[in-house]
């Protein structure tokens, strides 16, 4: 599984780039039927993927909660990656697996790389982590997210309103990831709690369209896209 940034090629590491060039085959997630996937559109950028037998593998975009089942759709999509990955592993092609960002943070390929080897305990893998949004937009803002004792952090914006409280009162600094959907009910408990001028939306970094917002009201009632983070920082 290897790590590719929030964006730019050029924040591939040296490392992901020699493991991409190195796999004959790749396992590209999608987040749509049909769709594109983002990791190697990324990848895209840098590698050349000529030769490479490539699956894009459609992964559904529903919520999975630690501890639970997963939605049978879901468990579905990686059981069926894990063993693509298998099948292509004992032909002896090494398989690549790029993923946005860091590998250990909401990450998909986690989830396929569990199922690999609870159903195949013999396969062999090895995680090259990569640049996370969490450091990527906090360096589009120019800012820190935290320094000396201070603590950070990271949350999905799925929490109900009252946990959103009370995260925001207790920390000093916080990431917020998927907030796209969560903007509405976050916006007005930042105004209700001072904290406005403390928050910074992060859309596409290093995207290309990169967007740095530092009015969050301004999110009120906007489609964001999925690629926006939200920092909090006291
Ligand atoms: C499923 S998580 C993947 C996180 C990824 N593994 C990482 O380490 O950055 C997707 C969320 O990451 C954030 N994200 C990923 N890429 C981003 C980017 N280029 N700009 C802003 N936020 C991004 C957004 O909050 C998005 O909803």
């Amino acid at each position: 599984m290897v790590g590719v940034g929030p964006g730019d090629p050029e924040l591939l590491t040296l490392k992901a780039v020699r493991i991409l060039e190195k796999c004959p085959s790749w396992l590209a997630p999608a987040a749509k039927i049909g769709g594109d996937s983002t990791a190697l559109t990324i990848v895209g950028g840098a590698v050349s993927s000529e030769g490479k037998d490539i699956l894009v593998h459609h992964f559904p975009m529903k919520k999975v909660h630690s501890g639970t089942a997963p939605d049978p759709e879901i468990q579905q999509a990686w059981d069926k990656a894990a063993e693509w990955v298998y099948d292509q592993l004992k032909q002896g092609l090494d398989v690549a697996l790029p993923t946005l960002g860091d590998p250990a943070i909401y990450c998909t390929g986690f989830y396929v790389y569990q199922t690999l080897l609870r159903i195949h305990p013999d396969a062999k893998v090895e995680i090259v982590p990569g640049i996370s949004a969490i450091g990527a937009t906090a360096a589009a803002a120019k800012m820190s997210l935290c320094l000396g004792d201070e603590e950070l952090l990271v949350i999905p914006a799925v929490f109900e309103n009252q946990r959103l409280r009370e995260t925001l009162q207790q920390f000093r600094s916080l990431v917020f990831m998927k907030v796209y959907k969560s903007m509405d009910r976050i916006v007005p408990i930042l105004k209700e709690m001072d904290l406005l001028a403390n928050a910074v939306l992060v859309e596409c970094t290093s995207m290309g369209e990169e967007r740095v917002h530092h009015d969050v009201e301004g999110a009120l009632g906007r489609k964001l896209h999925y690629f926006s983070t939200l920092i909090v920082r006291k």
